[in-house]
């Protein structure tokens, strides 16, 4: 599948999607997923910073409120749309643009860091993007991603709950199966019924790749790995928001940071 196919899959969600999460039903992003990422950042107060697949623009401007100069792009003109309006009311020096993440319209070496909030996993060329990433990035930058974790939500998930409807496990399966575009179909399960009920379901191609992979695509690019995180809710959080109680059992979603390295890494 081409960038500009799985693109118009996202152009066709944007609509809701952006609706839905701004009224508060992507429960692990709000509660779980943007606050551990956000907390794992190094800093990044006065810095220039690029946010890849930036959807609607929420995690962009939890980046700007923390004194980053943010541009955001994705590949969904009516995300940037939305994105755009919510910067209009409430200004936060972003810039937007629709641009797919593997022809970025920046000079190289334009940003101190890039960031990606569960949105990699959506691109079919990771080499082309990790590659993009590394040329926008100064050299001593970062790039810090964050993924549907590949051991953890492979392919095949099901959540195994007891009696009490409480997580006990987690099945598994199809690790090893590759995934190149076929679509799934589904809505964030925190939407009230009459919202559910008026609202297509999302379609989402998946690309699927192994832990491994993903760590060769990052280091193949150039970065070093810096640092992981995999997102696990606190027993208060856990019984505040039931939804995300699974992580405590395995993680749902995986952080990742990589650097570009200051000198050019020559054979040894
Ligand atoms: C799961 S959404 C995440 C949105 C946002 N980062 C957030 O955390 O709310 C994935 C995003 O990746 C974008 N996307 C998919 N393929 C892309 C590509 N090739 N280039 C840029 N953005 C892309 C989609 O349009 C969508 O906005």
């Amino acid at each position: 599948m081409k960038a500009s196919e799985a693109g118009a899959f996202w152009e066709r969600n944007a609509k809701t999607w952006t609706r839905h999460v701004r009224a508060g039903y992507d429960i692990y992003r709000d509660v779980l997923n943007s606050p551990t990422f956000l907390d794992a950042l190094p800093p990044i107060d006065g810095q220039r910073g690029l946010d890849l697949g930036c959807g609607e623009g929420a995690n962009t401007r939890h980046l700007a409120r923390r004194g980053a100069h943010m541009d955001g792009i994705d590949i969904a003109p009516t995300f940037i749309r939305h994105a755009r309006a919510a910067e209009t009311a409430e200004p936060l020096g972003i810039s937007y643009a629709v641009a797919d993440g593997t022809s970025l319209p920046f000079a190289g070496a334009s940003f101190d860091f890039v960031t990606a909030f569960m949105s990699l996993m959506d691109m079919p060329d990771i080499d082309g993007v990790l590659a993009e990433a590394w040329r926008v990035v100064r050299p001593g930058g970062f790039l810090q991603f964050s993924i549907v974790h590949p051991c953890f939500a492979p392919p095949h998930r099901k959540v195994l709950r007891d009696s009490r409807g409480e997580t006990r496990a987690v099945e598994l399966a199809d690790y090893f199966s590759a995934r190149h575009g076929e679509v799934e179909r589904w809505g964030f399960k925190s939407a009230p019924a009459a919202e559910k009920a008026a609202s297509p379901l999302f379609e989402v191609p998946r690309f699927h790749r192994t832990l491994s992979q993903w760590v060769d695509a990052l280091v193949g690019a150039g970065f070093v790995l810096e640092r992981m995180v995999e997102p696990c809710a606190s027993p208060e959080l856990a019984a505040a928001q039931p939804v995300v109680a699974d992580t405590r059992v395995v993680p749902q979603a995986l952080i990742v940071r990589g650097r570009r390295p200051r000198e050019a890494v020559g054979a040894p």
